[in-house]
């Protein structure tokens, strides 16, 4: 997708650079329409992952500063890095070439610059099978090569999220949800995308870094949700429409949104589901105007 800016000439919009499970980047009019408008203080976003969001409200100039976090400490490394430096992060995916032999070498590898380390992020996620992100308990990326014929890496866009980062004042951090939602006071705006709960027994696809997201977990965020409204923070929060989510957040605005995944249902467990949207009070009215 391009945006033209206001001197005709064609610059690329940002836009997330990792297909992740998950990701809401087919799913921002939903999220969207049922925000508050104008600009934002404080945007926090505690389950990063591709940050299809955070990029787009950068994009609209929204956003004065900005808590982004996500438990996966590669995937924070990488952000950090196309940061600060999207053209050195985009060198250094050119450095291998995409044949199997090749794909296992990187996947082994350790490296020691952050530029390579988020290449070799970039790199797998293009050329694994079904960009799927997954590791296992001692913490290595698992997923088998993908056998795709091109491999293309968006340079424009590496710039482009690079600019929008560091437009806007943005922390960029590794921890759980629940340290960075206490720091939503007066004036946050917060989305929080998490793990789903499981639609069903065989779809439980909840472990991005190796560490099951489980029930405990999902109660955890809806008290920490529920708290921003004490503070003056506002919050829109994506998550399965099952009972189990329902009842959770009963009592607070909500909408069944029909969504389709980005990654299928054979590799990840997560196919096209019904999706809950849930907002703290004080969006009610969004949430009633929003079609
Ligand atoms: C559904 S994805 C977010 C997708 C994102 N909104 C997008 O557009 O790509 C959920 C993310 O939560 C992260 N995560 C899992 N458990 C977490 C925790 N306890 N605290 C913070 N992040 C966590 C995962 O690493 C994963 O990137």
């Amino acid at each position: 997708m391009r945006a033209v800016s206001s001197r005709g000439a064609k610059r690329p919009r940002p836009h997330p650079f990792l297909k992740w499970a998950g990701g809401k980047y087919t799913k921002l009019p939903a999220l969207l329409e049922r925000l508050p408008e104008g600009p934002i203080d404080l945007y926090v976003e505690p389950f990063l992952g591709g940050g299809a969001l955070f990029l787009e409200l950068a994009r609209q100039g929204r956003i004065r500063r900005a808590i982004l976090n996500d438990r996966n400490p590669e995937l924070v490394e990488t952000w950090q890095a196309i940061a600060a430096d999207p053209d050195g992060v985009y060198d250094e995916t050119q450095s291998w070439y995409n044949d199997e032999q090749s794909y296992y070498e990187v996947r082994q590898a350790q490296y020691d610059t952050p530029n390579r380390r988020a290449a070799r992020v970039l790199w797998l996620n293009r050329t694994c099978f079904n960009g799927l992100y997954r590791i296992n308990r001692s913490g290595q990326f698992n997923v088998p090569y993908g056998h795709y014929k091109k491999v293309r890496f968006d340079h424009a866009n590496l710039r482009a999220v690079s600019k929008a980062l560091r437009e806007a004042d943005v922390e960029i951090v590794s921890d759980d949800f629940e340290a960075v939602l206490g720091r939503a006071g007066a004036g946050a705006l917060v989305y929080c995308d998490p793990p789903y709960w499981p639609v069903s027994d065989t779809a439980k696809f909840t472990a991005y870094d190796g560490i099951p997201f489980n029930a405990d977990d999902q109660r955890r965020l809806d008290a920490a949700f529920r708290a921003l409204e004490s503070r003056g923070a506002r919050g829109l929060l994506s998550n399965a429409c099952v009972p189990a989510t329902l009842e959770l957040y009963a009592g607070l605005p909500q909408a069944r949104v029909q969504m389709r995944r980005s990654i299928n249902r054979k590799a990840t467990g997560r196919g096209p589901v019904d999706e809950l949207l849930v907002g703290t009070p004080s969006l009610a009215s969004r949430f009633r105007a929003a079609r």
